[in-house]
């Protein structure tokens, strides 16, 4: 899908609020760079909402978990999905699939904004099967009861949450009995 040299970029939208980025977002973030000529990663600032982590904070986490790659932007966007993807000619938005539970709602987004923008196609990525568990919401609420979550997300985003969150001593590490068992 990506262009000969003639042609224009082919740039995708991964929009979202990656409250926090998690190695699900990551694996879906590395699988549309296979596709896609340019990604965007975009916040929503969504003023209606309470995060854990400013629009800010998020933009920072991300762009640290991705140092270098010339083909990932990172940016926030306000309103309408459909008019930043128009601004940014965006051909495509991009969103992971964990299980048949994220179906119903993603379906229903995605026919919305075909609707209001018949020229964007939505592409669906499977995540990796060891993140089909992993959600921002449950990573945070682990976190914040002192789970060890490191395995879960980048570097960048755990230091994060520590700092947020200090650990409790007995979490540290995974269990005696179960290490290695994902
Ligand atoms: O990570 P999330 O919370 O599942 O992301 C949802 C998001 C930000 C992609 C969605 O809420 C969105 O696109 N909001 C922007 C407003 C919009 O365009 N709504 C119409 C499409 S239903």
């Amino acid at each position: 899908m990506k262009k000969d040299h003639l042609s224009k970029p082919r740039i995708a939208i991964y929009p979202g609020s990656f409250d926090p980025l998690t190695n699900g977002h990551m694996d879906v973030i590395q699988r549309a760079l296979e596709i896609f000529d340019e990604v965007i990663v975009a916040i929503l600032r969504n003023p209606a909402k309470k995060y854990l982590f400013s629009v800010q904070e998020r933009l920072e986490m991300i762009r640290q978990s991705f140092n270098g790659n010339d083909a990932l932007k990172v940016d926030a966007f306000d309103g309408l999905l459909v008019d930043y993807a128009r601004m940014k000619h965006a051909v495509a938005i991009i969103r992971g699939m964990r299980a048949i539970s994220d179906f119903e709602n993603e379906f229903q987004m995605a026919l919305m904004n075909r609707k209001l923008h018949k020229d964007v196609q939505s592409v669906f990525l499977m995540t990796g099967f060891r993140w089909i568990f992993t959600s921002s919401s449950i990573i945070k609420e682990a976190a914040q009861f002192g789970a060890d979550v490191s395995d879960m997300v980048p570097e960048p985003v755990n230091l994060k949450l520590m700092e947020k969150f200090p650990r409790m001593e007995t979490h540290r590490g995974p269990h005696p009995d179960r290490s290695g068992s994902r």
